[in-house]
C-alpha cells in the first residue's frame, strides 16, 4: 500500500511538472541549457534535492529559502558571484555528483533568470563544481551575500 502511495505520489509531481521542466525564460538570443546536456535529469535532481527548500518555481520562501526566479544569475555579474553559487552549502553539500550538480546549477540559470545570464556565460563544467563545492561556505556566508548583492545593485546589468 504505502509502495502504491509512494508511487502515486510522485507521478502526480511528475505530471504537475512534466510540462515545464524545459522551458526556460526569454533567454534574448542566449543558447538557452548550455552545460545541461540532460535536461530532463537536472530537473528531476532539482526536484529531489532543491525545489523542497527554493520552491518547484524558484520562488523560495522567507521561511526555507531565497528567491532564485529572476534574481539568481545576477550573482554572476559581479566578481566572487560565479564562485559563491558554487559553494553555497544547498549546492555545495548536496548529495549528486559533480556532474550532476553542475547540470542542476547551469539548469537552474538558464529556467530560472535566464534573462540575467550574462552574453558571455561560460556554463559550469564538473571539475569546477567539484573544486568549488571542497570548500562549503559557512562562517561569514550572510555578510557575503549582502556584500554580493550590493555589489550587484551597483554595477547593474553587464553591457551584452
Ligand atoms: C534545506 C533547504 C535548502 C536546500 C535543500 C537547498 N537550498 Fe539553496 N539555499 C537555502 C538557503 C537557506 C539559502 C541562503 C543561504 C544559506 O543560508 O545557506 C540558499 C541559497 C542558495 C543559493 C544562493 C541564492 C542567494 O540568493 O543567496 C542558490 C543558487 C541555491 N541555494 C541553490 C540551491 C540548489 C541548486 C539546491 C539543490 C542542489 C539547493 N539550493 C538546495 C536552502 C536550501
Amino acid at each position: 500500500m504505502r509502495i502504491l502511495l509512494t508511487a502515486s505520489l510522485w507521478l502526480c509531481i511528475a505530471c504537475a511538472h512534466a510540462a515545464d521542466y524545459s522551458a526556460a525564460p526569454s533567454t534574448s538570443g542566449k543558447p538557452a541549457w548550455a552545460g545541461v546536456p540532460d535536461v530532463r535529469r537536472a530537473w528531476q535532481d532539482w526536484t529531489l534535492n532543491c525545489q523542497g527548500c527554493h520552491r518547484p518555481d524558484g520562488d523560495g520562501s522567507p521561511a526555507t529559502a531565497p528567491k532564485l526566479a529572476g534574481e539568481v544569475a545576477k550573482f554572476l555579474w559581479v566578481p566572487g558571484g560565479r564562485e559563491y553559487l558554487g559553494r553555497v552549502p544547498g549546492i555545495a553539500s548536496s548529495p549528486l555528483s559533480d556532474e550532476q550538480l553542475r547540470q542542476v546549477v547551469n539548469w537552474m540559470l538558464w529556467r530560472f533568470d535566464a534573462r540575467d545570464v550574462p552574453a558571455n556565460f561560460v556554463p559550469y563544467t564538473a571539475r569546477e563544481i567539484g573544486t568549488l563545492r571542497v570548500h562549503p561556505m559557512r562562517i561569514g556566508m550572510s555578510a557575503l551575500r549582502r556584500k554580493l548583492l550590493r555589489t550587484v545593485r551597483a554595477a547593474g546589468a553587464p553591457a551584452s
